[in-house]
């Protein structure tokens, strides 16, 4: 079994409140992220696929393919966006990036063709970052 890792970069913007907090609850639970006008980080992901090495190509799977489908299916919806109203996955949660790095590992997950999705890791800042694995999503197929 190898790991190969693809790193991408994305900037946006983020607000972290509940909604049936007071405003000195959510302050005191968010700290600067509960800014009212909301804030950005430049955020870098990176999605990491197990799989054993294809003896025809060397690969577990091409890096291209792997940038290409990242960046359709997760980056071009967050890039440059505010992530409380402009993604339609975000819609509804808190996007904090344990939130994110879920959802994000939900629309990957079952999109990866060869080898199995390992891990998302998403970096909110140089301090700050969150590892999610989550299960394969079983389907019946
Ligand atoms: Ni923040």
């Amino acid at each position: 079994m190898i790991y190969i890792t693809r790193r991408l970069e994305f900037c946006a913007s983020h607000r972290l409140f509940n909604p049936t907090f007071s405003d000195e609850k959510n302050a005191d639970t968010f700290g600067l992220c509960n800014n009212p006008n909301g804030h950005g980080h430049n955020y870098i992901l990176e999605v990491t696929v197990k799989g054993e090495v294809d003896p025809e190509t060397g690969m577990v799977l091409g890096l291209k393919a792997l940038k290409n489908l990242i960046n359709e299916e997760i980056i071009n919806k967050v890039d440059h966006k505010n992530l409380n109203v402009d993604v339609e996955f975000l819609k509804n949660i808190i996007p904090t990036a344990e939130n994110i790095a879920i959802h994000f590992w939900n629309i990957i997950e079952p999109k990866i063709d060869s080898g199995t999705l390992h891990e998302i890791k998403l970096f909110e800042s140089e301090r700050n970052f969150v590892v999610y694995r989550g299960t394969k999503i079983e389907r019946p197929y």
